[in-house]
């Protein structure tokens, strides 16, 4: 095996950095924190994401590979401290001890031979996308049906919980479940087979087997990275990327490339009663997306709202030299609207008026109980920057306000709520960015509503880029 250099920071230049290995393990350190916070804002902000793509003898090839690192900002009335820590999953630990990748991941091909791929799946559990509450503990996971528990104080790793078993075969999950009112965890898996079953299931707080609250046969399934929670409902969308379910259970490619483009088959949205498990079907034009923006009701209608992709350009877009090299996106978002009207089997989307977002983001209490009438999201500049600004969108007028540095990258847009407040814009965004002049990652504390900066947070390393954020009240 050759040898695969880290590579350095002279060698990537400006905004790239975000997209380097080499962020440290820090246990407590002081962040700096210029102009003024809040004085109500008090909790842990955690991010997630990639942080090492490079091993002594192999690397991975796509943003959404590296391995995985939480950080927490812990902010109180003494100031901010900062800590991080490598996710230690099976990828994690069995990698580095082979010195090089050991399981395929999004866009790096599976390395194992073919006799180990005879002998079983060789399924990834790095957990570096998604984090939720699971009754008072944390996880954190992937696109599979891996539950990595950590501590969100010390960001230790507790325990791994693997919820595809024999009895309830589940091969891919989408990474973005949601956490009930009663502490249960919500999401949908996927048994690969001859035909697919997309399965909503329901993790009770402690229990450690799910239970299906509904099973939707298809006959591929579509690549699938969330859900939508709409009052009652879970909202489930197979995108026109259909999983080879031979090629995940023997092939030696990515991920991704186990799906194909497949638009002739349309795409469909599936809503699921909560209650009861009674199933609802639109078909709906061939389509790719990663998130839902919010899902409400309007009489016996649905409605969902979402950033959507006319093919699978983003996959390619986000390999990772491209982004070191910071190429121009090729792909477009679209901001729509589908109308999943009662009696109906077709939908149409609509574009939602205002700028087009990615990494969308409402007001938390409103998901899954009520309409939001504003959204935010990061946006791509107008020549395919990537995400270089931070957009405010009004839902209902599409008058749109932005927040944005200069030759700066900016992430998602972490909304946090004012305490006693009712506005659905009430409170402050923590949007993580790096621009070419900085020496680390800038957090910054936006008001929600006029989108002007209040404060800006310097974390002590640069904080790769990751994708979403989670913010603990309840840890100040
Ligand atoms: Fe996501």
């Amino acid at each position: 095996m050759s040898a695969v250099p880290v590579l350095q920071p002279s060698s990537v230049p400006g905004r790239a950095r975000g997209f380097l290995s080499g962020a440290s393990e820090i246990d407590d350190a002081p962040v700096d924190i210029r102009g003024e916070l809040p004085t109500w804002l008090a909790g842990t902000l955690l991010l997630n994401g990639p942080a090492l793509w490079e091993l002594p003898g192999g690397r991975l090839e796509h943003w959404f590979d590296g391995y995985g690192m939480w950080h927490a900002l812990r902010i109180g009335g003494s100031g901010v401290r900062y800590r991080s820590r490598f996710c230690v999953s099976e990828s994690l630990r069995r990698s580095r001890e082979a010195g090089a990748p050991v399981f395929g991941e999004f866009g790096t091909a599976n390395p194992a031979n073919f006799f180990t791929r005879l002998r079983g799946p060789q399924v990834t559990d790095n957990p570096s996308v998604v984090m939720s509450r699971h009754g008072d503990r944390w996880l954190s996971v992937t696109e599979s049906p891996f539950l990595t528990y950590f501590d969100p104080t010390s960001l230790e790793t507790r325990q791994r919980l693997g919820l595809g078993h024999a009895g309830e075969a589940m091969h891919l999950m989408s990474a973005h479940g949601f956490t009930l009112p009663d502490g249960s965890y919500l999401n949908v898996g996927t048994e690969l087979g001859p035909k697919c079953t997309i399965k909503v299931f329901r993790l009770a707080p402690g229990a450690v087997k799910p239970t299906v609250i509904a099973r939707i046969k298809v006959p591929k399934a579509g690549y699938m990275h969330a859900i939508a929670l709409a009052p009652g409902h879970a909202l489930v969308w197979e995108t026109a990327l259909r999983a080879n379910a031979l090629a995940f259970r023997f092939g030696s490619r990515s991920y991704a490339n186990n799906f194909g483009w497949e638009p002739g088959r349309g795409s469909s949205i599936h809503a699921v009663a909560l209650d009861s498990g009674a199933l609802r079907s639109w078909r709906v034009p061939p389509m790719m997306a990663f998130h839902a923006t919010q899902a409400w009701a309007d009489g016996g209608d649905l409605v969902l709202e979402m950033p959507i992709y006319d093919d699978r350009q983003v996959f390619e877009d986000l390999r990772i030299d491209d982004r070191r090299a910071n190429r121009p996106l090729r792909s477009e978002v679209r901001h729509v609207r589908y109308r999943l009207r009662e009696g109906r089997s077709e939908a149409e989307p609509e574009d939602i008026a205002g700028a087009a977002i990615e990494l969308p983001q409402v007001h938390p209490a409103r998901i899954g109980q009520a309409r939001a009438r504003v959204c935010w999201g990061a946006g791509n500049g107008e020549h395919g920057e990537f995400l270089d600004r931070t957009h405010r969108v009004d839902l209902d007028s599409g008058e749109t306000r932005t927040w944005q540095r200069v030759d700066a990258t900016q992430l998602e847009p972490l909304f946090v709520p004012r305490p006693g407040g009712s506005d659905d814009d009430d409170g402050v965004l923590l949007v993580p960015t790096l621009a070419d002049g900085d020496e680390t990652t800038v957090i910054g504390v936006i008001d929600a509503r006029s989108m002007d900066c209040l404060a800006e947070l310097r974390t002590p390393q640069i904080v790769p880029f990751g994708f979403h954020a989670a913010f603990d009240p309840a840890r100040a």
